[in-house]
């Protein structure tokens, strides 16, 4: 019998740490197919750690992790391809090859990893980069780009990848104020479009306008979870409802 197909993901009891120190202490968390996910609570909570076990770079020390009801085993290489194939991350700092142009940067990873044929990689590039507004920007260079618009290349190398599930870790933070609403448009328009996401983001007012539904972490576990409005109306637990008072405050 495999898992319950309409969760896209599902994560149960799962545990990870650097090293002998424990960060994540038994996370339950499900994605269903087009949902929006949004994860929040405090720095140091594991928020990014759960995005980072879910790409194989920290694997889950116990635990389950399924991908359309199939076990995903992170101590084969194989399995760690196969969620790689299938789920595609953007992180803060976006890590742009300097020394290439934009067109360049959203395509080598589909070129030189995948093998796609130039052609299709290169339609595929132009069409993301129009929905993240960058269609005129296929020559520019990094340092010719605002952080707003290298984030939304960022966006555009992850889509060509042709994820069903897309990562994004505070990918506004590192942003300056004004530059942050054309980078959270983006996002709105990839939610609008059905994209499968889960998001870590300390915008509360985007969380509470796209996400489906809202899981507050505290200290490697899931201390809370429910549709945005219950989160930020009428958090149940003490830690979110100090979490959500300071965030919502400034
Ligand atoms: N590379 C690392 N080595 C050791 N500890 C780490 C590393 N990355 C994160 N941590 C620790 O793991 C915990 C969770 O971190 P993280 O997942 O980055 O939290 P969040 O994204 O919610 O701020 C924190 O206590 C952090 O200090
Ligand atoms: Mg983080």
């Amino acid at each position: 019998m495999h898992g319950n197909l309409t969760h896209h993901l599902e994560i149960k009891g799962a545990c990870a740490a650097y090293g002998k120190v424990p960060v994540l202490k038994g996370v339950d968390l499900t994605l269903g197919k087009g949902e929006v996910v949004a994860l929040i609570g405090p720095s140091g909570s594991g928020k990014s750690t759960v995005l980072r076990m879910l790409m194989g770079l920290t694997p889950p020390s116990a635990g389950e992790i399924r991908l359309d009801g199939e076990s995903v085993d992170y101590r084969k290489s194989s399995n760690v391809r196969r969620v790689r194939d299938r789920i595609a991350v953007v992180f803060q700092q976006y890590n742009l090859f300097q020394n290439m142009n934009v067109l360049r940067n959203v395509t080598i990873a589909p070129l030189k990893i995948k093998k796609r044929p130039n052609a299709e990689v290169v339609a595929d590039a132009e069409r993301v980069l129009a929905k993240v507004g960058l269609a005129d920007k296929l020559k520019a260079y990094p340092d010719e780009l605002s952080g707003g618009q290298q984030q939304r290349v960022a966006i555009a190398r992850a889509l060509c990848l042709n994820p069903e599930i897309l990562l994004l870790d505070e990918v506004t933070s590192a942003l300056d104020p004004e530059l942050v609403n054309e980078v959270l448009d983006s996002i709105r328009t990839l939610a609008a479009e059905g994209m499968t996401m889960l998001i870590v983001s300390h915008e509360m007012a985007f969380v509470r306008e796209v996400a489906t539904r809202v899981i507050f972490m505290d200290d490697g576990l899931v201390v809370e979870a429910g549709a945005p409005k219950d989160i930020f109306d009428n958090p149940k637990t003490k830690r979110a409802k100090e979490f959500v008072g300071k965030i919502l405050r400034h």
